[in-house]
């Protein structure tokens, strides 16, 4: 998964995020073989700005995807960057619980987490 990875750090460049200078990116693989990207995007009223991993699960979507098979998440230098509960309510929408999350520190320091670690117990009805 390395072009994912790749695909995570170079995404997280174009992250807006002038107040918390807390900079993500995140690269979607799709079961139907694409690479999607997003970063964070912040706003003045900051309820409003948006994590990367939504981002890039919403240009999927946005595109007819519905089953995604993992993501890499490159978030801080010092510490992996985990993903928030609304990001796991969104993901639970399109992933099974095999679906890998890969967290990035670097390029040669990442860990793998299944959705099923990550987010044990999802709501249905
Ligand atoms: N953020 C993400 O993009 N993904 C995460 O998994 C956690 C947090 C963003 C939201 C906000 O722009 C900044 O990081 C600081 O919380």
């Amino acid at each position: 998964m390395k072009e994912l990875i790749e695909k995570a750090i170079s995404a997280r460049e174009t992250a807006y995020a002038p107040y918390s200078h807390f900079k993500v990116g995140a690269a979607l693989l799709t079961a139907d073989g694409h690479i999607y990207t997003g970063c964070n995007i912040e706003n003045i009223s900051y309820p409003v700005g948006i994590c990367a991993e939504r981002v890039a699960m919403s240009q999927a979507a946005a595109n007819g995807e519905r089953k995604f098979i993992a993501m890499a998440i490159a978030g801080g230098k010092d510490s992996y960057c985990f993903p928030c509960g609304m990001c796991r309510q969104f993901m639970a929408e399109f992933c099974d619980e095999s679906f890998d999350v890969i967290l990035v520190r670097s390029l040669d320091d990442y860990q793998y987490l299944s959705f099923k670690e990550l987010m044990p117990y999802t709501f249905s009805f």
